[in-house]
């Protein structure tokens, strides 16, 4: 990002950021995870971080919150470099549904009865399955490991009453990993599969590390730091065409059309969102929209994406 967008940025973040705050009244806090719905509607931070080294914040960032379904993005990197393509896209398809993130229809509607892709639960519930590790632990450990490193303090904790919550109530979840079951899809005990699902769900981060995980996959899988490989270039490039496509779920193609910028969204409020190349953007604003997405993080990136041209597109 040149020196004078930088400045213009920094200068006008904070009364861009108060504008979309008000946004925040037309969403609703996700209540079908109990834990979630204690979060503050009116809330929302943005934190973004340059390639050249440059961050700069605003609003309320420094509060955790749990990752929920933006943790899919790495659990599917980290499956890809367990087991490879072959083994992983045998399991789940490349193809966006147009159905929200927990819809179950076209698991029974389409042959081969596998998830349409790695971001929808039943997709990322299969993912958990294919999480290298001798034992449950191992493979969570792994995980925090994992995105810890890429956020730059590991391992990432567990929010133990979040993944409580998700799990006494998580019925809808737990049918759809005994239908993939059923399917033959999923290998291994369901509870066991779901508790590697609902603990990477229940990762807890900030603004800040949002912004430096979307910046390592903004340099191709590069730590910003140290410059070393974190993740092989091909399965960065696989990450960003998801978050592209399914992302923001059943709004990923009006996302595509307003921002223009691969991101993923949770339940949460969280929206992980980058440039390639230049930065990293990590977002909470726990009022969601229809289909789940931070309704007043995706007007803030609609404003910055069209006030700085950031679209890809
Ligand atoms: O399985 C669930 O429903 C949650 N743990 C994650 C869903 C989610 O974040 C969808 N995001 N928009």
């Amino acid at each position: 990002m040149n020196e004078s967008n930088w400045s213009s940025l920094s200068a006008g973040l904070p009364q861009w950021l108060e504008h979309a705050r008000s946004e925040t009244s037309l969403g609703k806090v996700a209540s079908y995870i109990p834990e979630l719905s204690k979060a503050d509607p009116s809330s929302l931070g943005l934190h973004i971080r340059t390639v050249d080294g440059r961050s700069l914040s605003a609003g309320t960032c420094g509060d955790r919150f749990t990752m929920q379904s933006i943790s899919k993005v790495f659990t599917l990197i980290l499956a890809l470099m367990d087991n490879g393509e072959d083994v992983v896209f045998s399991k789940v398809g490349m193809e966006p549904t147009g159905d929200s993130f927990n819809s179950m229809l076209k698991l029974e509607l389409v042959q081969p009865g596998i998830p349409f892709n790695p971001l929808i639960n039943a997709g990322a519930i299969v993912i958990s399955s294919l999480i290298g590790g001798s034992s449950n632990e191992e493979k969570v450990t792994r995980i925090q490991s994992f995105i810890g490193k890429l956020a730059g303090r590991e391992p990432l904790q567990i929010d133990e009453q979040t993944y409580r919550s998700e799990c006494q109530t998580g019925h809808l979840n737990r049918s759809m990993a005994y239908f993939l079951t059923d399917n033959g899809v999923l290998k291994g005990k369901v509870e066991d599969v779901l508790e590697v699902y609902f603990k990477h769900c229940s990762l807890l981060v900030d603004c800040a590390d949002l912004a430096r995980m979307a910046l390592v996959l903004s340099l191709d899988g590069l730590d910003p730091d140290t410059g070393e490989r974190l993740i092989p270039r091909r399965f960065v490039q696989i990450a960003k065409t998801f978050m592209v496509t399914c992302g923001m779920y059943n709004g990923s193609g009006e996302f595509a059309i307003d921002v223009g910028l691969p991101a993923k969204s949770g339940v949460s409020g969280g929206i992980m969102a980058l440039l390639p190349g230049q930065a990293g953007i990590g977002i909470i604003g726990p009022s969601l929209n229809r289909h789940g997405n931070s309704v007043a993080g995706v007007h803030l990136l609609k404003h910055l994406s069209k006030e700085f041209d950031w679209s890809l597109f």
